[in-house]
């Protein structure tokens, strides 16, 4: 068992974000990961069909691929469905994610924090519980960033790259603004929290237009340090010999576009074409 890969999956390329702490937090793993880019974009459909992919791509991981361990690197899914798939398979490993509230009030000096998200994640009661325990020790402006995930998903599109990445830059601009003022003095918000795994990839529009004194705070490592601690106590862990060549741990599988998942693989992640493949549509 300990020699099974590790799931993942997003509704589309935003997980390949925590894909990279996961890769540099366990070298030696081997890791089958799930873009649902043709279901994409998750965080402004129903729970119920947020649910129903996200029990019917762990389904197929577990049958097909026997994997010991899944990762859920998207918060929207999270929000949605983690209960349920800790029910239905209580003796999987499962790591989610959330936005990182708690770790951005450590970092926050002005005590102003901004948390960017799917509509999805913000809406849900998990995010609600969250905010509202935390609501006297900060300031939070929460801000849904509908139609952002999507522009990424389609930004290493051969067709519609170039007018993604004008759409990014244009919905980021007027979602910053909307929130209020950032920065380090006394009453700017001096962190972000980027709460959807997708828009780790928009970091550099972000800080251009932020300026650099403005932490952005995501998820990737501390769930990979999770996935570490889980699977060292369940004694999961892949023990050497040497890590194996990169395309012999990887899989990155899609229902849609393999040329953008390729592209978005090859620029974010520096890994090889052969990496990836076109997915089982049946799922
Ligand atoms: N990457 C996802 C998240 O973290 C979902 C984005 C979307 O599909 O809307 O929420």
């Amino acid at each position: 068992m300990n020699k099974s890969p590790i799931g993942i999956f997003d509704s589309g390329i935003g997980g390949l974000s925590v894909l990279q702490s996961l890769q540099a937090s366990l070298p030696a793993e081997h890791f089958v990961y799930w873009a649902d880019s043709g279901h994409a974009p998750y965080g402004e459909k129903s729970d119920l069909f947020v649910r129903e992919r996200s029990l019917a791509i762990t389904e197929h991981l577990l049958q097909q691929h026997h994997i010991k361990a899944l990762v859920v690197a998207c918060n929207t899914a999270t929000a949605a469905a983690i209960q349920e798939l800790r029910s239905k398979y209580p003796h999987l490993i499962l790591i989610g994610v959330e936005p990182a509230l708690k770790p951005a009030l450590q970092i926050s000096k002005t005590g102003h924090i901004g948390v960017i998200g799917t509509r999805g994640t913000l809406s849900s009661d998990k995010f609600n519980k969250l905010l509202g325990s935390l609501h006297d020790q900060a300031h939070f402006s929460v801000q849904p960033c509908n139609g952002l995930a999507l522009a990424i998903e389609q930004c290493t599109d051969v067709e519609l790259g170039e007018q993604a990445a004008m759409r990014i830059h244009q919905l980021l601009e007027k979602y910053t603004r909307e929130m209020g003022v950032f920065g380090s003095s006394a009453g700017q918000m001096d962190t972000l929290v980027l709460g959807c795994t997708h828009y780790v990839f928009a970091e550099k529009q972000l800080r251009s237009l932020l300026g650099p004194d403005v932490h952005l705070v995501s998820t990737g490592e501390p769930v990979a340090r999770q996935t570490r601690r889980l699977l060292e106590a369940a004694s999961l862990l892949r023990n050497g010999p040497e890590p194996r060549p990169t395309s012999a741990r990887i899989q990155l599988m899609t229902n849609g576009d393999l040329p953008a998942l390729q592209a978005a693989a090859q620029r974010w992640l520096d890994l090889p074409h052969l990496v990836c493949h076109k997915a089982d549509s049946q799922v």
